[in-house]
């Protein structure tokens, strides 16, 4: 690996891939605006070059953000993990001090901000959908879980997937209703659909246009909420139904935010980042 592209970086996001991140822009923004200026780079880490890049950050760096598809190996590589990282054994944040290296996930707290701030959505007694059943869906059903959802189902592609999250939901979770069921089950969709106050896009389709929806979308009266952040087919469906809606951009602000007041301390300059992501 080739460590020499973070020689004056204390801080990175790592990837695989990396190009189309947006932390840099965002973090470096953010540490500008406090005349810190702009410590943070990028690196794209293969699965099995983590242990290097472990012993490289652990004396070389202060921080990191951790993205698809590492969140998982981050959680087994750190010294110490926070509570939220513990649940969800995934870790998008390390701070590193004095060679001791702390993980935590600041995605929960990204989706319960975006949701309360743009949708003035909370969780507490809600039913909620996700589409997906991987990473993202799993720390942001543990984090709405946490807040007090009162019921929360997953509809995914493989069902062995939607069905081992439910479950592991349910075990932590033991007051909350689950279910799971794949796209193609109709009943099951329209049943749903038509119960869910919120459903949360969490597949990896609508970074292209020509990514197909998952699904066609039945009768629903719920709130729409893309992690991808792009104006998706996913959303314009919602617009066309005159459904709330809105997309991840507002959590990657806000998970950000908190990933910056974890390794500085001072409060993360908001609008400066908002700038910097291009968001009203
Ligand atoms: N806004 C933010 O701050 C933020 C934060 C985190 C993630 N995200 C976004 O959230 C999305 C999911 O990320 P992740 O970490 O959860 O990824 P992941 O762990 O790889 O999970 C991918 C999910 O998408 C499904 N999927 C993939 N291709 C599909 C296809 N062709 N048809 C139907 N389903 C398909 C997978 O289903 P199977 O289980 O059947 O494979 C799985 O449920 C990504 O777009 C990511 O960029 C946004």
């Amino acid at each position: 690996m080739d460590f020499s592209l973070l020689a004056r970086f204390s801080y990175c996001v790592i990837g695989d891939p990396i190009d189309h991140s947006l932390s840099p822009v965002m973090q470096n923004a953010a540490f500008s605006a406090l005349q810190m200026g702009a410590p943070y780079g990028k690196m794209q880490v293969h699965r099995e070059e983590m242990d290097a890049f472990f012993s490289y950050a652990r004396t070389h760096l202060k921080g990191v953000n951790v993205t698809v598809p590492l969140k998982e190996e981050a959680a087994l590589r750190v010294d110490e993990l926070g509570k939220f990282a513990a649940a969800t054994r995934s870790v998008n944040t390390l701070k590193i001090s004095e060679g001791h290296i702390f993980g935590d996930s600041t995605d929960g707290v990204g989706i319960l901000r975006a949701l309360e701030e743009t949708l003035n959505f909370t969780a507490f007694g809600k039913t909620i959908l996700f589409l997906g059943a991987g990473g993202a869906a799993r720390a942001a059903s543990f984090a709405l879980a946490f807040e007090g959802a009162r019921a929360i189902a997953f509809l995914n592609r493989s069902r062995e997937r939607a069905e081992a999250l439910a479950n592991e939901l349910q075990t932590q979770f033991p007051a909350l209703c689950v279910a799971a069921a794949t796209f193609d089950d109709r009943a099951a969709v329209k049943r749903l659909f038509s119960d869910a106050e919120l459903v949360i896009q969490s597949t990896s389709l609508g970074w292209h246009d020509d990514d197909p929806q998952v699904l066609e979308i039945p009768e629903t009266q719920a709130t729409f909420f893309d992690l991808v952040y792009r104006d998706t087919k996913f959303l314009r469906t919602a617009h066309s139904r005159h459904l709330r809606a809105g997309n991840g951009s507002s959590m990657l602000l806000y998970q950000g935010a908190a990933s910056f007041e974890l390794w500085t301390g001072k409060k993360a300059p908001l609008d400066a980042m908002r700038r910097a992501l291009e968001l009203k």
